[in-house]
């Protein structure tokens, strides 16, 4: 037998040390672990009352709104959607960057063919560096009025919020409500070339409340304790409508958007377009009663007939002795009060000095806004072109009326390298330039129909001027950004000029978000990387300006590195 030398006992002792922190890092590495969620979205008719009606809505899983989906930075879901309905149908998850899984992202005839009644298809994604709170929307003609729910996204394990942990945390998804149902309302839009008829009632988390006939016995109650934090997760999750929302005699303090955290301020109002999300801690410090939490228009646009209700619920502490008491009011900012608007959302930052991209790769200038197609010839103009003067509403970016292909998806198409599906012309300046938010001349009011993208390389750096126009009218555009985050370096009223505003950008703290609100006659200005190959969409959250064509999307090419290119697609991809 060999004896150790003294050397080879304190080799051997450090070997096992070596082994011991080894075996312990990788037992903190599985505590740690990210975790799969399987999930059965089952897409039916589900008979629902609202406003003293039964309608037979579109629902997912019989819920409305749909199920609430929380999961930990890191972790990957894995969603089967069958849909038992009679629409065809696609889910999208808004603000889900889905890193090289395009193919989960959603939109109709963009990343996918819909999933035809009686079909079904799997998301399989994975959510990394993305907490707070984000949802899920079918994206397909208006099946989004009912078919939405929240995605919630908690820091992974050992790692926490970077504030005091809330003891109670509430999804408040606000929602837009027609006594009808809203595929029809759409459908007849189309047909008429006119605006689509408006909503009858907000609601909040399905229910619109105490203002609404047959709603009291339904609203929806928060309780409370007094001296507790609550954090609200409000999604804006209405069709068409920007909201402002806000707490009787409460103040709120907001600390996260769009799944991305804030630099933390206090405010009595929020607003929200369609699309966007705010997290805010709430604390239970008045005095034990009843208050009420309100949602009701931002309306931007002016003489644009528009749902001037109230959506209301009930923030009860758990000690009221009356709870018949009637809740006192918040005060709501006036409907077209633009200046607390943008007091909110110019109060928005990111928590700290961030990464802005600065040398720049592209730099692009898109107008958004709306505008009139003459009345095709032949047509009866009472019955098909009741939009102003007898035309029909579209709406446009950079003088293109986006058009979705119907055949195949564009990433598909691009994919396989299908042609005569898209071109890849999309203009990075409007065709002429003029005074947009001015007296702008009829014979710019027309757009050209398109299914274009603009294409950009792996890495590259690109910045947009969202730059609103008055073709028609001025209104607030909440654009949206599929498959990416971007920061907001700027935002301002009338026309974006390079030379005044460009040192006026925040290079430090931008918010950073996937839905700008685009304000009212005026411009943002946004900055992002484009390293997320694949098909990305981008489009004015209201639906009916989606439904018009206010679209485009972006073709980010892969890269050449291993983890650059998208994965190919599932193998139950929906054909078209
Ligand atoms: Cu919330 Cu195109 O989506």
């Amino acid at each position: 037998m060999e004896a150790y030398s003294h050397h080879d006992i304190v080799k051997q002792w450090c070997f096992c040390l070596f082994l011991g922190i080894v075996l312990l890092l990788s037992s903190a590495a599985s505590f740690a672990a990210a975790e799969t969620q399987f999930h059965n979205f089952v897409v039916q008719q589900t008979p629902v009352k609202r406003l003293c009606k039964t309608h037979n809505i579109i629902t997912v899983n019989g819920q409305f709104p749909g199920p609430t989906i929380e999961i930990k930075s890191g972790d990957t879901l894995v969603v089967k959607v069958v849909n038992k309905a009679q629409y065809n149908v696609t889910i999208h998850w808004h603000g889900v960057r889905q890193m090289r899984t395009g193919w989960a992202d959603g939109p109709e005839f963009v990343t996918q063919c819909p999933i035809r009644p009686g079909g079904s298809y799997t998301y399989r994604f994975t959510i990394e560096g993305q907490e707070g709170t984000l949802w899920w929307h079918a994206h397909s003609s208006w099946l989004r009025a009912t078919v939405y729910g929240a995605l919630i996204i908690h820091p992974k394990d050992g790692s926490a919020y970077p504030f005091a942990k809330p003891k109670t945390e509430t999804p408040i998804l606000l929602g837009e409500w027609w006594d009808a149902n809203p595929i029809d309302v759409i459908n007849e839009a189309r047909r008429t070339g006119g605006a689509p008829n408006i909503s009858d009632a907000y609601t909040i988390n399905g229910q619109p409340g105490d203002l609404y006939k047959c709603s009291s016995q339904d609203t929806v109650v928060v309780p409370v304790e007094s001296g507790v934090t609550n954090l609200l997760r409000v999604i804006n999750s209405a069709l068409n409508q920007e909201l402002y929302f806000a707490i009787a005699n409460h103040k709120m303090t907001v600390v996260g958007i769009d799944a991305l955290y804030t630099k933390p301020f206090t405010t009595s109002v929020i607003m929200l377009g369609p699309g966007q999300t705010t997290d805010v801690l709430v604390n239970a410090d008045q005095p034990a009663g009843r208050y009420y939490m309100a949602a009701r228009a931002y309306q931007s646009a002016q003489n644009a007939p528009f749902d001037n209700t109230t959506t209301t619920a009930i923030l009860q502490y758990s000690s009221t002795k009356n709870t018949k008491a009637s809740p006192i009011l918040p005060k709501l900012p006036a409907y077209n009060n633009t200046q607390a608007a943008t007091t909110f959302t110019t109060s928005l930052r990111s928590p700290r000095k961030v990464d802005v991209p600065t040398q720049l790769d592209e730099n692009l200038f898109f107008t958004v806004g709306l505008g009139l197609n003459p009345c095709p010839k032949g047509q009866n103009a009472s019955q098909t072109c009741q939009a102003p003067n007898g035309t029909r509403f579209t709406a446009s970016m950079n003088n293109v009326s986006f058009q979705l292909p119907s055949t195949i998806s564009i990433l598909q198409a691009h994919y396989k390298k299908a042609n005569n599906v898209f071109t890849t012309d999309f203009p990075a300046a409007p065709p002429t330039k003029f005074d947009f938010t001015g007296n702008v001349s009829r014979a710019l009011w027309t757009p050209v129909p398109g299914t274009k993208v603009y294409k950009l390389k792996y890495g590259s750096k690109v910045q947009v001027v969202l730059q609103g126009t008055s073709i028609f009218t001025t209104e607030n555009h909440p654009i949206h950004l599929h498959g990416y985050d971007f920061y907001i370096v700027a935002e301002g009223f009338g026309n974006f000029n390079a030379k005044k505003h460009t040192s006026q950008f925040n290079l430090v703290d931008p918010p950073m978000r996937n839905t700008v609100a685009v304000p009212v006659g005026g411009w943002a200005v946004i900055r992002f990387v484009a390293d997320n190959p694949g098909v990305w969409l981008m489009h004015c959250h209201l639906d009916v300006h989606i439904t018009w064509g206010l679209a485009m999307a972006f073709l980010v090419e892969d890269g050449v590195g291993e983890l650059q290119s998208i994965e190919p697609p599932p193998a139950d991809l929906p054909q078209c």
